[in-house]
C-alpha cells in the first residue's frame, strides 16, 4: 500500500494547493462553508498567504489531502485551535490520510499548549463525522439551516475535543 506522509507544502507550490482546494469545493459542496465560485478568482498572493495554515497529506510526493489549522490570535481564545477544510482526494481515501492529518493537528495543538480544538461538520458528511469521532471529537451542538446550497438548507454540527 502506498505510504501517506503529512507535512507542509513550500509556498512556491501554491498552484498545487489552489488545485486541490478548488477540487474540494467543486466536488464536495456540502462539506465546506466556502464555494468554488468565490475562491476560483483568488490571486497567487492570497493562495500563498492561506497555505501557511495548511497541513498536507502526500502520496508519492503529491498533495492528496489537506487540513487547515488556525491558532486563534485573540488572547481570550489563545487556548483554542480551529480546524477547517479537511479533504482527501477521492482516489486516495481509505489509506489513512485523514487519520494522519487529524493526528498531526492534535500533536501541533498539544505542542502549542492548546486546551481544545473546535470544528464544524455537515452531518451528511458521514465519513468526516466518523473520522472526528474516532479521534475524540464530540458533537456539542447543532446549528440549524446554517448553510444554503443550491437553494436548500443544511444544518451543521459543532464538534470539540479537549486536549
Ligand atoms: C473525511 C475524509 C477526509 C476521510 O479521509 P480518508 O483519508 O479517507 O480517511 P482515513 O482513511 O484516514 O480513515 C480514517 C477514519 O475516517 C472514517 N472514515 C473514512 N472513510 C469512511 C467511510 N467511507 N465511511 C465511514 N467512515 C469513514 C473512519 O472512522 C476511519 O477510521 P477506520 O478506518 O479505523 O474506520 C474524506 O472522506 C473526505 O475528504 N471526504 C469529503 C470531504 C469532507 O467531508 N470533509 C470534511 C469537512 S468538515
Amino acid at each position: 500500500m502506498p505510504g501517506i506522509s503529512v507535512g507542509r507544502l513550500a509556498s512556491k507550490r501554491w498552484r498545487e494547493y489552489r488545485d486541490i482546494r478548488l477540487e474540494a469545493l467543486r466536488t464536495e459542496p456540502y462539506a465546506f462553508g466556502s464555494s468554488y465560485g468565490e475562491e476560483r478568482g483568488q490571486t497567487g498572493a492570497e493562495w500563498r498567504r492561506r497555505m501557511g495554515n495548511v497541513l498536507f497529506a502526500f502520496r508519492d510526493g503529491k498533495p492528496v489531502g489537506m487540513l487547515t489549522l488556525v491558532f486563534d490570535a485573540h488572547r481570550k481564545r489563545s487556548h483554542v485551535a480551529d480546524i477547517y477544510g479537511v479533504y482527501v482526494r477521492s482516489g486516495s481515501r481509505g489509506l489513512g490520510a485523514g487519520d494522519k492529518l487529524i493526528e498531526r493537528a492534535i500533536e501541533l495543538g498539544r505542542g502549542r499548549g492548546i486546551l481544545k480544538m473546535d470544528l464544524d461538520v455537515n452531518p451528511r458528511q458521514g465519513a468526516a463525522l466518523r473520522l472526528y469521532e474516532k479521534h475524540g471529537f464530540r458533537v456539542v451542538g447543532r446549528q440549524r439551516k446554517e448553510l444554503r446550497i443550491n437553494g436548500r438548507y443544511s444544518d451543521m454540527l459543532i464538534m470539540e475535543r479537549f486536549a
